[in-house]
């Protein structure tokens, strides 16, 4: 049988989810263009700290995620995409209580964002 998947613990599983997330955004023919002024080094510990402090709450993040989405080129089909990758993430490398959660706050920031957007 195979080993069951681990829960989202600790930094290191985050730096583990945002990673591959990202990997997955980076080939994808609809979102990739979104981000192509996006510089990674500095993106993805942003990223980090976000889901750290979503997550594990350290507060690592202080920021206006909003505000960073406001003039971007998106639409209900790619937070779709977004979500799918994300929620594919979470399910390839973990599972438990903290993977579901993972996966609730996304989708509960996501649809704040959608409605926020004014995008149905
Ligand atoms: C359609 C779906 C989404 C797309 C295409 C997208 C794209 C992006 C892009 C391109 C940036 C970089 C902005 C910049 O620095 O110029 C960004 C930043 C960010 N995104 Fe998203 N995003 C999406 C949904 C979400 C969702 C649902 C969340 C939260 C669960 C989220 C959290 C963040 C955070 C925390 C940042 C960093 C903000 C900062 O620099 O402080 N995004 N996103």
């Amino acid at each position: 049988m195979n080993q069951p998947l681990p829960d989202i613990t600790d930094r290191e599983s985050i730096i583990t989810l945002v990673d591959r997330f990202y990997e997955k955004v980076r080939q994808d023919d609809l979102l990739s263009p979104v981000f192509s002024h996006v510089n990674w080094p500095t993106h993805l510990p942003v990223m980090y700290n976000f889901w750290s402090s979503m997550l594990l709450g350290d507060q690592s993040y202080q920021g206006n995620p909003f505000q960073k989405h406001i003039h971007l080129p998106i639409q209900t089909i790619h937070f779709n995409r977004w979500l799918l990758h994300f929620k594919n993430t979470v399910d390839e490398h973990f599972s438990g209580a903290m993977a579901a959660e993972a996966k609730m706050r996304a989708e509960s920031i996501a649809s704040l964002f959608r409605h926020r957007l004014k995008l149905a």
